[in-house]
């Protein structure tokens, strides 16, 4: 695997390579990216994976300087899963001067997650067009672990008429359906016991949708209800449609149920899609 600081070092690397496949992260990698670098190779001739820990997507109140980098096991696990190019920029290569020129996306960016973490996506939005201009691939993965965020790149990509293929990536679970995160590491063994409830109550949630309840105001009240009488505090439990994860009209019908708790420490997020019946 070659490594590469620079961006103009990247782009002579890239140069003349066919067919692109791009996986950013942040590093600190798990299972859940291995899978996606490994999908990723099924859809392209190059892939490239970047770790860039981006402190634009970070708030005043979350730690950027305590976020966990794991540099040397990274690649060791990179190289394993097959990735031909790894973009690594220090945090001067990719912003020499202040970013600037920063990407707004729309109102949905201030809900759900971004009503949690004001300015996020904005961060998120910024970093990710600019390393798709410089790596400039032909498709994209990203996991629907973080379905706003997938949601929002896929749009932005569309309306700003990016020549990139947005893929999104089933996200990866243990075996007790818990959705795996970097901040599982953070549960002690009883909260991590007790995890596994927050993938069974979206499931309970698509359940009751298919069986044709059709309150879901009621059913979001009533996941928020289970959760915190089990010692989590949730944020929110969510029922939207996925095109826009706006709250669903009479005739929608792929939905997406979204959930963000915290368990002790950590605060954890899943999701799960549904369709209703015709
Ligand atoms: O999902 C992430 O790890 C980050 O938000 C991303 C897409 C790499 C942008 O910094």
């Amino acid at each position: 695997m070659e490594i590469h600081a620079s961006i103009p070092a990247l782009r002579t690397a890239l140069k003349g390579r066919s067919r692109i496949v791009f996986v950013p992260t942040m590093g600190n990698l798990h299972a859940g990216h291995i899978t996606l670098m490994r999908e990723a190779r099924q859809h392209g001739d190059t892939v490239v994976a970047s770790i860039f820990v981006n402190r634009l997507q970070f708030g005043p109140n979350e730690d950027f300087d305590k976020y966990p980098r794991t540099f040397a096991a990274d690649c060791a696990q990179l190289e394993a899963a097959g990735v031909d190019v790894l973009f690594a920029p220090t945090e001067t290569d990719l912003y020499p001067e202040p970013q600037q020129y920063q990407v707004d996306p729309p109102g949905i960016q201030n809900q759900l997650e971004g009503e949690f973490r004001p300015g996020h996506f904005r961060g998120v939005a910024t970093v990710v067009l600019k390393l798709f201009n410089i790596v400039q691939p032909q498709i994209a993965l990203f996991g629907k672990k973080d379905y706003q965020q997938l949601m929002i790149l896929r749009n932005m990509t569309r309306q700003l008429a990016l020549p990139i293929e947005i893929v999104g990536s089933d996200t990866v679970r243990a075996d007790d359906g818990l959705a795996l995160s970097s901040r599982n590491g953070y549960l002690t063994p009883d909260e991590r016991q007790e995890a596994p409830r927050l993938s069974r109550v979206l499931a309970g949630i698509r359940e009751a949708a298919a069986a044709g309840e059709r309150d879901f105001a009621k059913l979001e009240r009533a996941a928020v209800a289970e959760l915190n009488a089990h010692g989590w505090r949730s944020d929110y439990v969510a029922i939207r449609r996925q095109s826009d994860l706006q709250t669903p009209e009479p005739g929608d019908r792929e939905l997406v149920v979204l959930a963000a708790s915290r368990l002790g420490t950590p605060r954890l997020i899943d999701n799960l899609e549904f369709q209703l019946p015709a």
